[in-house]
């Protein structure tokens, strides 16, 4: 009685429904339900993880089962009938879209108890087993089954979405694994609640407005989400963005991005200088006439007094490799600029970012420009020896711990090809700091074909300073 045989089924079904019939099907469920939730609040107790409890509890549960399994198997009989017969029937057309959501109702329904079914122990030795077990010590039991984290969860969607899915024919497939193994972020256990709330949805409807709940998520570790079966929320009317000659160096249409979570509610109030606009690094990001066109293209930060800056001309770096650098990774905080410039040099750059108080990664996109939604806390999703620059500006700071530092730079360097440029574009700190931060970046070992220290201007003291570079990751030609 497998799912593929009841999607077949339900693949085939194209009949409508009559009215009395439906009305009889509801009762029906009404029935299954009721019984479940009985059965729910048993299983609740096994999920509660109170330590004293938990022998007794196992004890308990094995008779138990016993009629639970009895009841769930009757259930799943009935709703197996009761889509036979919906199949069965001629029906006319008027019903046809109520009758098309009764089945999936129904099928859903079913997926939930099978799910149970497969959770129950389901035969005699499975019990024996068990009662063995439940008189140990809990820690001297043997180790569950891989999927038990699911169990960790009540929301059915998570716990569907962890277990291990096997392959259909029982083989291993073509990547040589013989099931599916999908993750979550170990940090999602601690943020039990918030992903619940994340993954509380209908099934095929339409998604809550919560990207910023699935952001503030990632943030916080819980980096890789699961996926969702609910169709996220589009602006209410999207028009078609701009052609990639005009849409590199204009603001986009304010209707392609929805405005619900931020503070300005239009492109203009980002992109003006006076508005607050809740967020402030990379304020004026926005505004690509009077602050992004000259960037990487003129010196902007310059110490007229002492003819210093910490900026870094593109033209400069290509300089370095000419014609070797193609690919690479801008890991910042802005609106994609240096990928749109670096692509009228013929060099291709995705934009890693996440939407800091403002849609930088639908801005970046509506440019026509690649985005990337990254937070800090996951491996690239590069290959080793692939790319052949990674700039980053604006992000790393004098907040960033050593230690964290020092895995993101093994993990850029990973990516790195060798012969790569590694751009440091004002990085700024604490003047005190400064020496702590240099030795994280010699740690490297890189060629030296730019490195420059130079004072921060734009606040009132001189207690920071920048620091920027170009390092070029070495051959390592070791075994
Ligand atoms: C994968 O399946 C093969 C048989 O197809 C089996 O020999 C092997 O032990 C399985 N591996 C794991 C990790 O389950
Ligand atoms: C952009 O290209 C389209 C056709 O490819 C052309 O019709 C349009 O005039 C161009 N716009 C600009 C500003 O060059
Ligand atoms: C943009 O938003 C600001 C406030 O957020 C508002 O004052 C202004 O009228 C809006 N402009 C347009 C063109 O909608
Ligand atoms: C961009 O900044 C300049 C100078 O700060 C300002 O004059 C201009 O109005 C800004 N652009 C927008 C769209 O607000
Ligand atoms: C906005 O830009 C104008 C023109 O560059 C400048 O005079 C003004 O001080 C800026 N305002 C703020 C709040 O930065
Ligand atoms: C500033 O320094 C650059 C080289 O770093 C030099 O080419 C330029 O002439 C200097 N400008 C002045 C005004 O000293
Ligand atoms: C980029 O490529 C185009 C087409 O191959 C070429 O015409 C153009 O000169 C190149 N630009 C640069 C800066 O190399």
């Amino acid at each position: 009685m497998g799912k593929t045989h009841i999607s077949v089924k339900l693949g085939r079904w194209g009949g409508v429904l009559h009215r009395p019939i439906f009305m009889l099907g509801i009762l029906v469920l009404l029935i299954c339900i009721a019984t479940l939730s009985k059965f729910y609040s048993i299983r609740s107790l096994f999920i509660s993880d109170t330590f004293c409890n938990d022998v007794h509890i196992e004890h308990q549960s094995n008779i138990r089962s016993d009629q639970v399994g009895v009841t769930v198997d009757a259930i799943v009989q009935k709703i197996h009938k009761e889509i036979n017969e919906i199949k069965d029937l001629r029906m006319d057309s008027s019903s046809a879209t109520l009758s098309s959501r009764y089945v999936a109702f129904l099928a859903d329904m079913l997926g939930h108890i099978e799910s149970l079914q497969t959770s129950l122990p389901s035969d005699e030795g499975a019990h024996q087993r068990n009662t063995e077990i439940g008189a140990l010590h809990p820690l001297l039991r043997p180790k569950q089954r891989s999927d038990e984290p699911a169990d960790f969860f009540l929301i059915e969607e998570i716990r569907k979405y962890l277990r291990i899915k096997p392959n259909r024919l029982g083989k291993q497939n073509f990547m040589g694994a013989n099931g599916t193994f999908t993750s979550i972020g170990h940090a999602c256990f601690a943020m039990k609640k918030e992903l619940e709330e994340y993954m509380d949805y209908d099934i095929g409807e339409i998604c809550k407005d919560d990207w910023k709940l699935a952001q503030r998520l990632m943030v916080h570790g819980c980096d890789p989400l699961p996926r969702r079966r609910c169709f996220s929320r589009a602006p209410q009317l999207y028009s078609q963005p701009f052609p990639i000659n005009e849409s590199l160096w204009k603001l986009p249409d304010n209707r392609n991005v929805r405005w619900s979570q931020y503070r300005c509610k239009n492109f203009t109030c980002l992109a003006s200088n006076t508005t607050r606009k809740g967020f402030y690094k990379c304020a004026d990001c926005f505004n690509l006439t009077a602050h992004e066109l000259p960037r990487w293209i003129k010196h902007i930060n310059l110490d007229l007094s002492m003819n210093l800056t910490a900026d870094i001309l593109i033209p400069e770096v290509l300089n370095i490799k000419p014609g070797g650098i193609r690919i690479g990774l801008d890991f910042s905080v802005g609106t994609g600029t240096f990928a749109a410039r670096m692509r009228e040099f013929n060099v291709t750059i995705v934009s890693a970012t996440i939407n800091l108080g403002a849609p930088f990664n639908e801005m970046i996109a509506l440019r026509g420009l690649v985005p990337l939604y990254l937070t800090i806390n996951q491996r690239l999703p590069f290959f080793d020896n692939t790319l052949d620059l990674i700039h980053t500006t604006r992000f790393l700071d004098g907040w960033i711990d050593f230690v964290l530092l020092d895995f993101i730079l093994y993990d850029w360097d990973r990516v790195l090809r060798p012969g790569g440029l590694l751009w440091i574009d004002s990085f700024f700190c604490l003047k005190e700091d400064l020496n702590d931060y240099l030795e994280a970046f010699k740690m490297l070992r890189y060629k030296k074909h730019k490195w420059i220290v130079a004072p921060k201007l734009d606040k009132d003291d001189d207690r920071e300073v920048f620091f920027s570079a170009v390092l070029e990751k070495p051959p390592r030609p070791f075994r």
